[in-house]
């Protein structure tokens, strides 16, 4: 089983560059953020729960979140692997998901880290728009669609996601950027941290992340 954290600050470019590796690699997109958010849409109880703590800008529990990030790794198109996405997001998280992949006989395969200076996150969290249909993230300076608030791959329309207005993005910023710090260090001293510059063009940072992976994947 091949499971690989994409880490990444809030805003660092996980969600635009996960779909583009999942597609070079033939493993599953897992994101946790997703997850919750189309809990909320569906009205579950998870999902609600989930949705106060996101519109305040605080990280939602470790038990609801490692349940549910477990559960969707039990899934039959995980079974080889998966590139997971916003999780995890604190030291408990990292030790639950080795936990559990240890009790299959598995482990954290690489940690690739998009590396991003704090001050450009918030610029890429405020000017974020996203396609309705599939979720593509648009940035309205610095990644904007062809054609100004329409997704250039499936045609629907952007909105802003409702934890990207400003006072909520400086909220996320503050509550999070700490423990994510905390996870940076975790996978250094295990040896699978491979940074990798996140302030250059989309495809530049796909180019860096991939022959960071398959130079992992030949070595075996
Ligand atoms: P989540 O949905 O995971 O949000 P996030 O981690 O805050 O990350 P984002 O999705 O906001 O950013 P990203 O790194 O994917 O950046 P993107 O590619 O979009 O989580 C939302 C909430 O759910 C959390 O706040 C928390 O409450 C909860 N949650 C989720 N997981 C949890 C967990 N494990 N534990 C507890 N709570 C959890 O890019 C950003 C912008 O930059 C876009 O506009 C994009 O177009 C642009 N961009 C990207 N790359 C480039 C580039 N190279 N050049 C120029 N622009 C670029």
């Amino acid at each position: 089983m091949r499971v690989i954290v994409l880490l990444g600050a809030p805003g660092a470019g996980k969600g635009t560059q996960a779909p583009l590796l999942s597609a070079s690699l033939g493993l599953p997109h897992i994101a946790t953020g997703e997850l919750f958010r189309s809990a909320a849409r569906a009205g579950t109880a998870l999902g609600l729960e989930a949705k106060s703590y996101m519109d305040r800008g605080e990280l939602v529990p470790d038990d609801l979140t490692v349940r549910m990030l477990l559960e969707r790794l039990r899934q039959a198109d995980a079974e080889s692997g998966a590139i997971l996405d916003g999780f995890p997001r604190t030291v408990a998280q990292a030790a639950a998901l080795d936990g559990a992949l240890a009790a299959e006989g598995g482990h954290v395969e690489q940690v690739p880290y998009i590396e991003l200076p704090e001050e450009e996150l918030f610029n890429r969290l405020s000017g974020r728009w996203i396609c309705r249909a599939a979720g593509h993230p648009y940035h309205l300076r610095l990644n904007p669609p062809r054609v100004p608030g329409v997704c250039d791959e499936e045609g629907s329309p952007l909105y802003q996601r409702s934890d990207d207005v400003p006072d909520v993005v400086r909220a996320r910023l503050a509550a999070q950027l700490a423990p994510f710090h905390e996870v940076v260090d975790y996978y250094r001293r295990a040896g699978v941290l491979a940074p990798v510059d996140g302030d250059q063009s989309v495809e530049a940072v796909t180019s860096a992340l991939l022959d960071t992976l398959l130079a992992a994947g030949e070595r075996g």
